[in-house]
């Protein structure tokens, strides 16, 4: 049966790259454009990827919006994520149907549009904003990406959850429940991440990946450290660049236009630094079973020789943001170019990453954080 445009139906009025209309049919709603009018009523009854002609006879495509048009033509009401972003956090984090997504930092809704599309329909995303002003204008923006269903905001401080064990111990107001427990994914997008760290922490589940968007490489610094006071692992730092290419016949080139800098974006995910179980002697060891991967060999040289006995597994490649984070991780360049010299390893789990250092150990120590509330 032929998909045909109704009354509320949502089109995008395409007539180039750069001239395209996102409108909800309304019969009787008039466009009026530099390229002439259109009237909604004429597209009612038309099929999806029919075109219409304007009063000036320019043709005008009748498009289903995907949830890039979506993304591009939301209303701001802050920054956003931009869907050159968007499709690599979902990757990168291994988001799919039915997970339970935290969110820091609603916005204008960008990010948590997308990725409701992703987890529906068993799926989730709880939203958290400070701003109520925001918080109307991605509930807009939700609804119109018809997500809604699959999204819950709540205008609500993550800083002010008090994570510590004695929260009333200041003698203050009782700090809220913590409003999510067990995520799959956070996603934190705001100026200051690693303040709520500890917080996004204790509502993610072990391993659960924690994503955030840093416009600025002085956020990543600090955030790539926080991380490691917070035992993050995985910790990987990317910046994702994309090129137009204006093809035509005998005259291809890259396109003169193209988005600039977006963001930076900051990957790790929950560990627990100090659970040892399955490292080579200590107890437990013989629960270890053999999978017979060979990033399990020792010898891996894709082992990132930049990682330090902080407990973070590199990423093996000289993109990580976690080899600036600490002195004593930054050594001099080896042969291979963007690694560093290789230090004694502790002893290893069974399936590649770095075995807790014992209780005590200096290592362990530097690993800890200065003063955290117990890691859940
Ligand atoms: C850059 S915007 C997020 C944009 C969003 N990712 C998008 O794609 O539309 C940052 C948001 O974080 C919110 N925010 C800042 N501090 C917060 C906090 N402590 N708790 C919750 N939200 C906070 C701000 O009000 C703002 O709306």
């Amino acid at each position: 049966m032929a998909d045909k445009i109704k009354q509320n139906s949502h089109v995008l009025f395409y007539y180039n790259r750069s001239k395209k209309w996102l409108v909800r049919i309304a019969r009787a709603d008039v466009l009026h454009t530099h390229i002439g009018v259109l009237r909604h009523s004429d597209a009612i009854g038309k099929e999806y990827g029919s075109r219409l002609t304007t009063n000036k006879s320019k043709y005008v495509y009748l498009l289903r919006p995907t949830l890039y048009d979506y993304a591009m033509k939301l209303q701001h009401g802050t920054q956003i994520v931009y869907p050159k972003e968007l499709g690599y956090i979902v990757a990168r984090a291994g988001i799919g149907s039915g997970q339970k997504i935290l969110e820091v930092g609603t916005g204008s809704g960008s990010l948590t549009s997308f990725v409701a599309n992703v987890v529906r329909p068993r799926g989730h995303v709880y939203s958290f904003d400070v701003d109520s002003k925001f918080m109307k204008i991605a509930q807009k923006n939700i609804d119109r990406a018809g997500v809604s269903k699959y999204v819950t905001l709540q205008n609500l401080d993550i800083k002010e959850l008090d994570v510590t064990d004695d929260s009333n111990s200041d003698g203050g107001a009782p700090a809220p429940e913590l409003p999510v427990s067990g995520a799959d994914v956070a996603l934190i997008d705001l100026g200051d991440p690693w303040e709520v760290l500890p917080q996004v922490r204790r509502m993610l589940r072990g391993s659960g990946c924690v994503f955030a968007v840093c416009p600025t490489m002085n956020q990543l610094e600090k955030l790539s450290a926080s991380l490691v006071e917070n035992e993050f692992t995985d910790i990987e730092s990317t910046e994702l660049i994309l090129r137009n290419i204006e093809a035509r016949q005998g005259k291809t080139r890259h396109s003169f236009q193209g988005i600039g800098h977006t963001t930076y974006l900051c990957f790790a995910r929950k560990a627990y630094f100090e659970r040892d179980a399955d490292a080579y002697g200590a107890v437990g060891a013989d629960r270890v079973i053999d999978d017979g991967d060979a990033d399990d060999d020792d010898n891996d040289d894709d082992d990132d020789s930049s990682s330090s006995s902080d407990g973070r597994g590199g990423a093996g490649d000289s993109t990580s943001a976690t080899e600036g984070v600490t002195d004593t991780a930054r050594a001099k360049p080896s042969a291979k170019a963007g690694r560093t010299t290789k230090k004694p390893d502790p002893p290893r789990s069974r399936r590649g990453g770095r075995a807790a250092s014992p209780k005590g150990s200096p290592a362990s120590r530097k690993a800890a954080p200065a003063k955290r509330p117990k890691a859940a």
